[in-house]
C-alpha cells in the first residue's frame, strides 16, 4: 500500500466517520457510482494524485455532507435563524482549519422585517480566502449555505435533513442546492494541502445564508466590497457552482440565467374570518376578488396578460437560433423527469427541443405560487377568509428591468381591481427583483472550465442557459467588471427545491476534481490579470456584446 493511500485512510479514522447505511432499491445497481474508480485517469496528468486522493476520501466527503445537511439552515423559517448562523460558523471553522482566513462580515441590512411586523437578525456573509500571492490570479467563488424548507410530510421518501443514500444517490435538503457544491471548494483546497501541492491561484469565497429568501443585504455588500482595496477589488474571475446540468450525464457550462420579480397581492375584507353560512351574502369576500385578480395575470397557455411586460424582451437573433441545434437534450426524458407523463394527456407546452429550451431560458414566464391565508387543509371548512395574499412571480430575460416590471404589474392590478368595483382593501407588494444575466462563452474563464470538464469527465461540455435565477451573478459582474462563470456539478434530476432533493455520489466526487482542475487551467491563462486591466472598451459596440470586452484579454493590455 502506498504511503499516500495510507494517509487518507488514517484521516478517515481521525474524523471518526461512520459509513452511511446504504439502501438499495429493487433492481438498483450497487456499482453504479464507481465510475470514478482510481486509475481511470492518464498517468501523466499533473493532477493524477489529486484525483486519486479524492477517490480514496469519498466516504469522508459523504460524511461531511451528512453533517451539513443535518443543520436545518432554512432561510424561509425565521424561527430557525440560529441554524443559519451555525451553518456559516461550521463552514468558517472548516475554512480556518484548512489554512484559510475568514471574516464573518456583518450584513449591512442587519435585521429582516418579518410579515408580522417583528424583526429578526440577518446572518453575516462569510468571506474566506486561501493565499494572497500577487503573482497569482485570484478566483472568487460564491455559494449559499441556506436551503429551501422541507418536511417529511411534503412527500419526501426519507427524512429531508438526514442524508440517506439509495443507489448512489445522496438524498437530503441542500445536498445539491447548494451545500454539496459549495463545500466541494473546501475539500478541493484540503486535497491540495494534503498533497503538498501549491494552490494554482488565490481563492476567495463569498458564502451567504439568505439566498433562498432573496439575498437581503447582498447587493449592498457586493458593491461595498468591490471598492478599491476591498475584498473583491483584486478578483480576476468569478465562479459559481449553483445550478444543474441539462441532462443526467453530460456536463455543461452555463452562461445565462433568467432574472425575477416576486409579487404579493393582498385583499382584506374583514377584521376576522367569518362563517360562510352565517355571513355569506352579506360581505364582499376577499378571496373572490383575489382569485379574479390572479386570473387576469396569465393565460392558461402561458401568455402573460400584463401590459408592457413583453416590451423589452430582446429579439431572437439568427445566431441564437443555431445554438439549440447541437445541444444534447431529450424531450421525452425531460417530460418523464418533470413528472407529466403519467398525468392527464401527458403533454408539455412545446413539442420540439428548440421551442422548449427557449421557453425555459430566453422568454419570460409568470407563475402563480399560492395564496396565504386561504383555507388549504384537508376537509371542508366553511370559512370566509378575512385576508388573503396571492403570491406570484415572473422570470425575466434580457433586457427586462425588474423596476419597470413592478410598475406594469402594479398598474395592471390596480386597473383590474377598479373594474371589480369592490369596497375591499387591496395592495400590491413587489418583493425581491433581479435582472437576467447573460455572459459570453468565449471568455477565458469559460475556456478554462471547458478544458477542466473535458479532462475530468472525458466530454466537452454543452453551453447552456438556465431558467432559474442567481441574482448575485449580475451584481458581481456589474460591480467588478470581472467575468462570472457558472460551473454546475449536479444533474438535471437532482430536484432542487422539490421533494427528494439529491446529489449523486459520483457527481459529488467529480465536483471536487473538476473544481481543482478548473483552477489549474485558470492559472495557465496567459496575459495580464483582468483585475489590473484599466483598458477602456474598444468601441461602444464592444460594450454592448455581453462578455465580448473581456478585461485583460482582447483589450489594449494584450496589444
Ligand atoms: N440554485 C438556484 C438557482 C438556479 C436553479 C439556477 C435552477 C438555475 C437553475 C438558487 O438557489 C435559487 O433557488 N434561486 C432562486 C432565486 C430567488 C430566491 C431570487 C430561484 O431561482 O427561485
Ligand atoms: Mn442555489
Ligand atoms: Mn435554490
Amino acid at each position: 500500500m502506498s504511503e499516500f493511500n495510507k494517509l487518507s485512510l488514517d484521516a478517515v479514522q481521525e474524523e471518526g466517520f461512520k459509513p452511511l447505511r446504504k439502501t438499495f432499491s429493487e433492481g438498483g445497481n450497487r456499482n453504479n457510482h464507481t465510475s470514478t474508480a482510481p486509475g481511470s485517469f492518464k498517468f501523466k496528468d499533473p493532477l493524477f494524485d489529486y484525483y486519486k486522493y479524492i477517490d480514496y476520501r469519498e466516504e469522508i466527503y459523504v460524511n461531511r455532507l451528512r453533517e451539513a445537511v443535518a443543520i436545518k439552515s432554512v432561510s424561509a423559517w425565521p424561527d430557525h435563524r440560529q441554524e443559519i448562523f451555525k451553518m456559516l460558523e461550521w463552514t468558517a471553522a472548516w475554512t480556518e482549519k484548512l489554512g484559510g482566513k475568514v471574516q464573518l462580515y456583518e450584513n449591512p441590512c442587519k435585521t429582516q422585517q418579518l410579515d408580522d411586523g417583528t424583526t429578526t437578525p440577518l446572518p453575516p456573509i462569510m468571506l474566506g480566502s486561501f493565499g494572497n500571492d500577487p503573482k497569482k490570479k485570484t478566483v472568487c467563488v460564491y455559494g449559499h449555505l441556506d436551503v429551501q424548507p422541507a418536511l417529511l410530510t411534503d412527500g419526501w421518501n426519507t427524512e429531508p435533513f438526514e442524508l440517506t443514500e439509495i443507489d448512489g444517490k445522496l438524498f437530503g435538503r441542500g445536498s445539491t442546492d447548494d451545500k454539496g457544491p459549495a463545500l466541494s471548494w473546501l475539500w478541493m483546497v484540503e486535497a491540495f494541502n494534503e498533497l503538498k501541492m501549491d494552490l494554482p491561484v488565490n481563492i476567495k469565497m463569498i458564502y451567504e445564508g439568505m439566498e433562498e429568501y432573496g439575498s437581503e443585504g447582498m447587493f449592498e455588500t457586493v458593491n461595498e466590497l468591490a471598492k478599491p482595496g476591498k475584498f473583491l477589488s483584486n478578483v480576476d474571475f468569478f465562479c459559481i457552482s449553483d445550478n444543474y446540468w441539462l441532462g443526467k450525464n453530460k456536463p455543461c457550462l452555463t452562461y445565462g440565467l433568467r432574472g425575477m420579480s416576486y409579487f404579493e397581492v393582498g385583499v382584506e375584507c374583514s377584521t376576522k374570518d367569518l362563517h360562510s353560512g352565517v355571513y355569506g351574502g352579506s360581505v364582499h369576500e376577499a378571496m373572490t376578488d383575489l382569485v379574479k385578480l390572479m386570473s387576469t395575470l396569465v393565460e392558461t397557455d402561458g401568455t402573460i396578460k400584463v401590459e408592457g411586460v413583453m416590451k423589452d424582451v430582446a429579439p431572437v437573433t439568427e445566431k441564437e437560433q443555431e445554438i439549440y441545434e447541437t445541444i444534447d437534450f431529450d424531450l421525452k426524458n425531460y417530460a418523464e423527469e418533470v413528472g407529466v407523463t403519467t398525468i392527464g394527456e401527458a403533454r408539455l407546452r412545446h413539442d420540439n427541443k428548440k421551442d422548449l429550451l427557449m421557453a425555459r431560458w430566453r422568454f419570460p414566464t409568470l407563475s402563480l405560487h399560492g395564496i396565504e391565508g386561504a383555507f388549504s387543509d384537508p376537509g371542508a371548512k366553511t370559512v370566509i377568509p378575512r385576508r388573503v395574499l396571492g403570491k406570484f412571480s415572473l422570470r425575466l430575460v434580457p433586457d427586462q428591468d425588474p423596476k419597470q416590471i413592478a410598475e406594469c404589474v402594479t398598474k395592471h392590478l390596480n386597473a383590474e381591481f377598479d373594474k371589480l368595483g369592490s369596497p375591499n382593501k387591496m395592495w400590491v407588494k413587489a418583493h425581491h427583483g433581479a435582472k437576467a444575466w447573460l455572459s459570453s462563452t468565449d471568455h477565458p474563464n469559460y475556456t478554462a472550465a471547458a478544458a477542466a470538464v473535458e479532462k475530468v469527465y472525458g466530454l466537452a461540455p454543452d453551453m447552456t442557459r438556465e431558467g432559474g435565477s442567481i441574482p448575485i451573478a449580475t451584481w458581481l459582474e456589474d460591480a467588478t467588471q470581472m467575468n462570472v462563470l457558472l460551473l454546475p456539478v449536479g444533474a438535471c434530476d437532482d430536484m432542487a427545491h422539490s421533494q427528494n432533493e439529491k446529489f449523486d455520489r459520483k457527481n459529488m466526487v467529480n465536483a471536487i476534481k473538476v473544481l481543482g482542475c478548473y483552477l489549474f487551467e485558470i492559472a495557465k491563462i496567459k496575459g495580464p490579470k483582468p483585475s489590473e486591466c484599466r483598458c477602456e472598451p474598444i468601441s461602444m459596440e464592444d460594450m454592448m456584446i455581453p462578455g465580448a470586452f473581456a478585461r485583460g484579454f482582447r483589450c489594449k493590455c494584450e496589444i
